[in-house]
């Protein structure tokens, strides 16, 4: 059925070196992994540098963002074809900190994922409700607008690009990981409004990955839920010994 999907966010760490070196070594000790879809989202600036440490080797290599237009004034931004130049594949889209920390709105988020799918990459779509929206009850709303605002004008066989990554705010960073049950309850919802949205053959198709304080201790049984796909890994995703146990977390 559904195929597990381990992804690492490197988030604004290392320098070339040092993303050669980590994406060097996930290389040659994945070089037989085979079940565990896995991807790596390194900084822009390392990125020709990590595809080439790359080469042969089945991990796929992300983007943590992308403009919204393909090229033109937009200074500072890195767009959907500079990212293909660098071997890019996987463009990550609506994370919370693209959100909460730059002030990326739904609107921005669904024109980034429209280019993204129009250029026929895969999209990881970022959801997750804050704290206090958590406290107040309104997860499953905060997470469905996201959803269908990021998801609109793209289709039924366009969804097969998309990945789905549910990130409680609160989760992320912090050491609080939302417990396997809470996680799958929301992925349950995601799932679920999914087959609302399209249908109940894409929603069982859809890949939803559970991102907040992934790490080794804890992976086993966030995979063991029912709607929990895979992870997006962020500070565990830095260091070889922590991001290898969570890609083999059934060995
Ligand atoms: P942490 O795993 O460091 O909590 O980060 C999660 C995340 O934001 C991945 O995108």
């Amino acid at each position: 059925m559904r195929q597990p999907y381990i992804a690492g966010n490197w988030k604004m760490y290392k320098t070339v070196p040092e993303a050669v070196s980590l994406a060097g070594a996930l290389a040659s000790a994945l070089a037989s992994e085979r079940g565990t879809k896995v991807m790596i989202a390194p900084p822009f600036t390392a990125l020709h540098a990590v595809r080439d440490a790359l080469k042969g080797s089945r991990i796929l290599l992300g983007a943590q963002n992308a403009c919204a237009e393909l090229e033109g004034a937009h200074t500072g931004e890195i767009s959907l074809r500079m990212l293909r130049d660098a071997g890019v594949t996987v463009v990550i889209l609506g994370h919370s900190e693209r959100r909460h920390v730059y002030g990326e709105s739904d609107t921005l988020v669904n024109r980034k994922v429209r280019c993204a799918v129009a250029e026929k990459f895969e999209v990881i779509l970022c959801v997750g409700e804050t704290l206090e929206e958590r406290q107040s009850g309104v997860t499953e709303k905060v997470v469905e607008t996201q959803m269908r605002a990021g998801l609109a004008a793209i289709t039924e066989p366009e969804l097969a690009q998309v990945t789905i990554a549910y990130e409680p705010v609160w989760a992320i960073g912090t050491g609080k990981n939302a417990t396997p049950q809470d996680a799958n309850a929301v992925h349950a919802f995601i799932r679920g409004l999914a087959g609302s949205m399209y249908n109940a053959a894409a929603a069982r198709a859809l890949t939803i990955l559970y991102g907040g304080s992934v790490k080794p201790e804890n992976i086993r049984d966030l995979m063991a839920m029912e709607n929990v796909d895979g992870a997006l890994v962020g500070g565990a995703s830095l260091k070889a010994e922590t991001f290898l146990p969570v890609v083999k977390y059934d060995r």
